[in-house]
Order: structure tokens, then C-alpha cells, then sequence
């Protein structure tokens, strides 16, 4: 094998790593566990102001206590296979429609105390799996 193809290979593998990065760590202020389910990802009271890039496999996810004041991200396009969340003790003032679309892991979402003044009706409609949403 020649040395240039040596440098291809080289520069190969660095780029799998890499995109292997990209695609979901644990944010440096939260813990992280992983099992055969996926990702839990506990980022309880860590001054986040928003929420952080997450591993697209995260399942259970814990935002409280922060100071989070909107949920900017369709959160199952990002983790399809999230199952429970809970946001509750933030600052979130509104919930669009489109927040929790393609959801339908989605189990439980806990969004107590927080500073939500109204929802549109719909935002959680297609949640056939939902069984406890406590706000
Ligand atoms: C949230 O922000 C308030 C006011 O800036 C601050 O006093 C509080 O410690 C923050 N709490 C968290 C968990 O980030
Ligand atoms: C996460 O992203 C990787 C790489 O794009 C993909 O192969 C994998 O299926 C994704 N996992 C989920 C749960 O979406
Ligand atoms: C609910 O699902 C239907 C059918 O897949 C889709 O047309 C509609 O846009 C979805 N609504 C929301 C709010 O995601």
C-alpha cells in the first residue's frame, strides 16, 4: 500500500469519527447514561437557557429547574424515539403547534411551573401515545 492511499484511509476514519461527534454527545454540563433503550440525558438545574444539541437516540430527557424560555426545537424530529421529558420549573411563555409534531413516542411530558400563557388547541393531537401531560 502506498503512502497516498495510506493518507486517504487516514483521513477516512478521522471523518467517520468526527461525524460520529456531530451526531448526539452528551452536552458537557449534563449527565448522560445510555442503554439499550438509548440515551437519558439529565441536565437538572444546570442554568441552561435554552435547550442544548442532544444524541438523536435520547429517550428520557430531564430539563428541570432552568431557565429555559422556549422549546426551539421540533424535539421529535431531532430524538425520535423521546418517551418522557420533563420541563417543568422554566420559563417557557409559549408551546408552537409544531413543538411536539412527529411525537408519537412521546409519553409523558411534564411542563409544570413554567410561564405558559396559552396553547393552541392541536398542539397535541397527534400524541396517540401520550398518557401523562401534567401543566
Ligand atoms: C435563573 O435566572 C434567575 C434570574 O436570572 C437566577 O436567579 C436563577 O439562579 C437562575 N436559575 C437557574 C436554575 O438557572
Ligand atoms: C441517529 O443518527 C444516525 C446517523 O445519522 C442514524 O444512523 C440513526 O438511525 C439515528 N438514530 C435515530 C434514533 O434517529
Ligand atoms: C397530525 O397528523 C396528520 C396526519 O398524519 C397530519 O396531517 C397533521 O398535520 C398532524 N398534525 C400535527 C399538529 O402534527
Amino acid at each position: 500500500m502506498n503512502i497516498m492511499s495510506m493518507d486517504i484511509i487516514i483521513i477516512f476514519v478521522f471523518a467517520v469519527i468526527c461525524a460520529g461527534l456531530v451526531e448526539g454527545t452528551c452536552p458537557s454540563t449534563c449527565s448522560c447514561g445510555d442503554d439499550s433503550s438509548g440515551s437519558r440525558i439529565n441536565c437538572y438545574s444546570k442554568y441552561l437557557g435554552y435547550i442544548p444539541a442532544l444524541p438523536n437516540d435520547t429517550y428520557r430527557l430531564d430539563l428541570q429547574y432552568n431557565n429555559i424560555t422556549e422549546i426551539d426545537v421540533q424535539l421529535c424530529k431531532e430524538m425520535p424515539q423521546l418517551h418522557t421529558i420533563y420541563i417543568s420549573y422554566n420559563l417557557i411563555i409559549e408551546i408552537p403547534k409544531i413543538t411536539f409534531a412527529d411525537c408519537e413516542q412521546l409519553y409523558f411530558i411534564h411542563l409544570q411551573y413554567n410561564k405558559i400563557r396559552s396553547l393552541e388547541s392541536n398542539t397535541f393531537v397527534n400524541m396517540t401515545n401520550l398518557y401523562y401531560l401534567t401543566g
